[in-house]
C-alpha cells in the first residue's frame, strides 16, 4: 500500500492534504511518510527474518539516501543501524542513538581524522577500499591502543546493469579492490597490529532490478570467504551493500523474499553475520517534493508549467537524466483534456528540467500545486543553495500530523555565510 494517494479529490500523504502542507510551510518542501518509511523497513526484516534468525543480520540504513535526522531517529528506533559515507554521516548516526556497534563505515576516500572518530567509537566494521587507507587504519588504532574491524570492500566486476553513474562493481569503476588481490591484501591486513580483517564487503551499484547480477557477486563473495578462510582467515562478517530498485516508471524492483532467498542459499552456509545496506528502497517512494507552478508559458513549440522546485533541489533529473513522475495535487476529472507540457524549475540552466513532454490536465495553472513523485531518496540530501535558493525545507508526517523537521532556510542565512574580506569592505 502506498502512502501517498487521492482522497476526496485531493492527494494525501498518509491522512494529510498536501494542500495543507504547503499553506503552513510553503512551497518547495519535501514531505515524508513515516508510516511508508517503517513499511519499507519492516518489510527488509520480514524478509530476512524468514530465511535467518535476528541475531544473525543488521539492515545498516544506507543514510545518504535520506539523511534527515528525524527518518535516522525513526529507522534507528526500528532496530537499523547505519552505513555511513562520511564523518558527517557518522555524527548524524550517532546523534540518532544508532550505537557504533551497528554501523559501518563505507567510502573511496576517508580522511585520518574520519577514520579516527569510527576507531574510537567501535564501529562494527571499516569497509576498507586501498593499501594506503588499511596502513592509516592501522596506524590510528594502533594510536589508540586497539585493533579496528575491517573488512575489504571487493570489486566483483559484475555488470549491475543500471545507470553507469551509479554502477560501482566493475573492474574501471574507483570501488573496491581487485578480487584478484584480495588474498594479498587479507595477508597484510593479518599482519599488522592494528587491524582485524574479520568481514568482507561488496556493494555493486544503485537502483539494480535484476537479481542476476548480486547472485553473481555472492557467488564471488561465497568463493573468496572459502579461500580466505583456507588460508587462516576468520571471516564473521558479509557485508552485501545496498542497491535494489525502486518503481520510478515501469520498473519492476526484485522481490525482497527472492533477494533474501539468494542469501540463504549463497551466504548462509558460511556461518557469518550479515550486513545489508540499503539505502533508495527504504526511503525512495515514502517522499515526494511539493512544488507549485509559478507560471504558465507557451511558446511556438512547447508548453510550459514553470514550477518553484528547481535542480538545486532535486538533482536526480539534471544529474542522471532520471524519470520522476509529476503528478496535480488536485485529481484530475474524468475525461480531463490533457495538454502535453514540459515541467521546468526556474534556475537558469536547460537541464533544470523535471519532465519533457509529458501530458498533464490542460486545466492545470499558475498557483496549482504539483507532487514529483518517488523523491525520497536522494533528494534532499543532494540539494544545494545553486543560484542563491534557499536549502528545501523538509517536513514529517505521521499519525495524522505533520512536523517540520528541517528548519526553512532564510536568505539571509544563505548570504551571512559568505565572508568579505576586510580590504572589500
Ligand atoms: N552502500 C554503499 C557502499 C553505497 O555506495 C550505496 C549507494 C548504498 C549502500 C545504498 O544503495 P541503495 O540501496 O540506495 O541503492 N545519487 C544516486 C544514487 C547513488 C548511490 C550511491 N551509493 C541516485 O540518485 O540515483
Amino acid at each position: 500500500m502506498s502512502a501517498i494517494g487521492y482522497k476526496s479529490g485531493k492527494l494525501h500523504i498518509e491522512n494529510v492534504a498536501l494542500e495543507k502542507i504547503a499553506e503552513t510551510h510553503g512551497t518547495p518542501v519535501y514531505c515524508y511518510s513515516a508510516e511508508q518509511i517503517a513499511d519499507n523497513f519492516r518489510a527488509w526484516q520480514s524478509a530476512l527474518r524468514k530465511v535467518m534468525p535476528d541475531d544473525k543480520f543488521t539492515i545498516c540504513y544506507a543514510c545518504k539516501a535520506n539523511s534527515n535526522l528525524a527518518v535516522m531517529k525513526l529507522l534507528g528506533g526500528l532496530g537499523a543501524g547505519a552505513d555511513v559515507v562520511s564523518g558527517g554521516e557518522m555524527h548524524r548516526a550517532f546523534r540518532a542513538g544508532i550505537p557504533g556497534g551497528k554501523m559501518v563505515f563505507s567510502g573511496v576516500g576517508k580522511s585520518e581524522a574520519e577514520l579516527a572518530t569510527a576507531i574510537k567509537n567501535g564501529l562494527m566494521l571499516i569497509n576498507v577500499e586501498s593499501g594506503s587507507e588499511l596502513r592509516l587504519i592501522s596506524k590510528i588504532a594502533q594510536r589508540e591502543n586497539t585493533r579496528a574491524n575491517i573488512s575489504f570492500r571487493i570489486n566483483p566486476n559484475v555488470d549491475a546493469k543500471t545507470h553507469a553513474k551509479i554502477t560501482t562493481g566493475l573492474r574501471e569503476n574507483k570501488f573496491g579492490i581487485d578480487l584478484e588481490d584480495a588474498a594479498a591484501f587479507y595477508r597484510e591486513a593479518k599482519a599488522m597490529p592494528g587491524i582485524l580483517p574479520t568481514g568482507v564487503s561488496i556493494h555493486i551499484g544503485s537502483q539494480l532490478t535484476d537479481l542476476a547480477p548480486f547472485e553473481e557477486a555472492f557467488t564471488h563473495l561465497a568463493g573468496l570467504v572459502a579461500q580466505l578462510r583456507q588460508q587462516g582467515h576468520a571471516i564473521a562478517t558479509l557485508d552485501l551493500g545496498g542497491g535494489l530498485g525502486i518503481t520510478y516508471k515501469d520498473e519492476v524492483p526484485p522481490d525482497l523474499g527472492q533477494y533474501a532467498a539468494l542469501i540463504r542459499d549463497i551466504i548462509l552456509p558460511l556461518g557469518v553475520h550479515v550486513v545489508l545496506e540499503p539505502g533508495r528502497s527504504i526511503v525512495g517512494d515514502a517522499g515526494i517534493l511539493l512544488t507549485r507552478v509559478l507560471h504558465k508559458k507557451e511558446g511556438h513549440t512547447k508548453k510550459f508549467l514553470i514550477v518553484d522546485a528547481a535542480m538545486n533541489d532535486l538533482m536526480r533529473p539534471a544529474l542522471y537524466g532520471a524519470y520522476h513522475p509529476v503528478i496535480p495535487c488536485n485529481a484530475p476529472a474524468a475525461g480531463q483534456a490533457q495538454a502535453v507540457v514540459d515541467v521546468v524549475g526556474p534556475v537558469c540552466e536547460t537541464s533544470d528540467t523535471f519532465l519533457t513532454d509529458t501530458a498533464l490536465p490542460e486545466n492545470i495553472t499558475a498557483g496549482d500545486l504539483l507532487a514529483i513523485m518517488v523523491s525520497g531518496a536522494y533528494g534532499a540530501v543532494m540539494a544545494s543553495n545553486y543560484n542563491t535558493r534557499p536549502l528545501v525545507p523538509e517536513v514529517l508526517v505521521h499519525d495524522g500530523k505533520f512536523d517540520l523537521v528541517r528548519k526553512i532556510q532564510k536568505i539571509e542565512d544563505i548570504l551571512n555565510d559568505d565572508i568579505v574580506p576586510g580590504w572589500l569592505a
